[in-house]
């Protein structure tokens, strides 16, 4: 087992491609913690999952939460040897319609949410000793704009730069800090994203999700499944020379 004693914080993995990695973490042999603003499913997602599961509440956009919420991990598992920055929420509109409500919000959970994370458990981590492995959740849409989707992309292309600056940072403290951008993942993510193209592009409800698995070169949307390889070496020894770096599972959709 490659992750054996070893311990997570996932945030945003009551559901989806968080909870996948959970499973994938505990399968290795570690004991993770399943933190989420949606406490009662996070609670369900740790029952389901067993013994090396904890839920914990947590609001990545509040620092009291974020506090509280490594303070109740380390508590719990004893320590945290690796986190994932998965939590983050979508958002689409026109240019012409795009609030500084919305962006204040999307920013707060998806760039500020990543980034205060990462500086409380990498305060703990180098408070330990021993470095240890952070995984931001990028995507392809921060690798180019989209022209209904401006503030998530530009959230996402901010976890890219986050991470590489992270990343060359806290690898003086044997801190891994790499990232994965997914393409398109079927998931209740995707049902949200594609009844918002369904309204703007005048989409019969499932028409987006078809035409976008349609055009990955694998041939179809992806899974969350498809992302715990990635995740799994990431987190592992196998991964301590990477640094700084955002890796594709997308299918193909994007090369760079
Ligand atoms: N699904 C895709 O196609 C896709 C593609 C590229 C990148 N991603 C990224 O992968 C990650 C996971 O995506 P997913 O499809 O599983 O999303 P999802 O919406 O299914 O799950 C997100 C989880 O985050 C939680 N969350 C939301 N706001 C939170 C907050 N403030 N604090 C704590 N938890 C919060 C939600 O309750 C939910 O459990 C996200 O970062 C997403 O941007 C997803």
């Amino acid at each position: 087992m490659r992750l054996d004693g070893k311990t997570a914080l996932i945030t945003g993995a009551a559901r989806g491609i968080g909870r996948a990695f959970a499973e994938s973490y505990v399968r290795e042999g570690a004991r993770v913690a399943i933190a989420d603003i949606d406490f009662a499913r996070a609670h369900a997602t740790a029952a389901e999952i067993g013994d090396a599961a904890i839920a914990v509440a947590m609001d990545v956009s509040r620092q009291e939460s974020i506090d509280a919420a490594v303070a109740t991990t380390v508590e719990a598992l004893g320590q945290i040897d690796i986190l994932v920055n998965n939590a983050a929420i979508f958002s689409a509109a026109p240019i012409v319609e795009i609030s500084r409500e919305d962006f204040d919000r999307v920013f707060d959970i998806n760039v500020a949410g990543t980034l205060f994370t990462m500086k409380a458990v990498a305060k703990h981590m180098i408070g330990r000793g021993g470095g240890g492995k952070i995984i931001n959740m990028a995507s392809q849409a921060g690798r180019r704009g989209e022209s209904l989707v401006a503030v998530y992309c530009a959230s996402k292309a901010a976890i890219i730069s986050l991470t590489q600056s992270a990343g060359l940072n806290l690898i003086n403290h044997g801190i891994n800090v790499n990232a994965i951008a997914p393409g398109v993942v079927d998931g209740e993510h995707w049902d949200g994203v594609d009844a918002f193209f369904a309204r703007y592009e005048h989409k019969s409800p499932g028409q987006k999700k078809r035409e976008v698995g349609d055009a990955v070169p694998y041939g179809r949307m992806g899974t969350p499944q498809d992302l715990t390889g990635m995740a799994v070496f990431l987190a592992s020894h196998d991964a301590d020379y990477v640094v700084a770096q955002t890796y594709n599972v997308d299918g193909g959709n994007w090369m760079n």
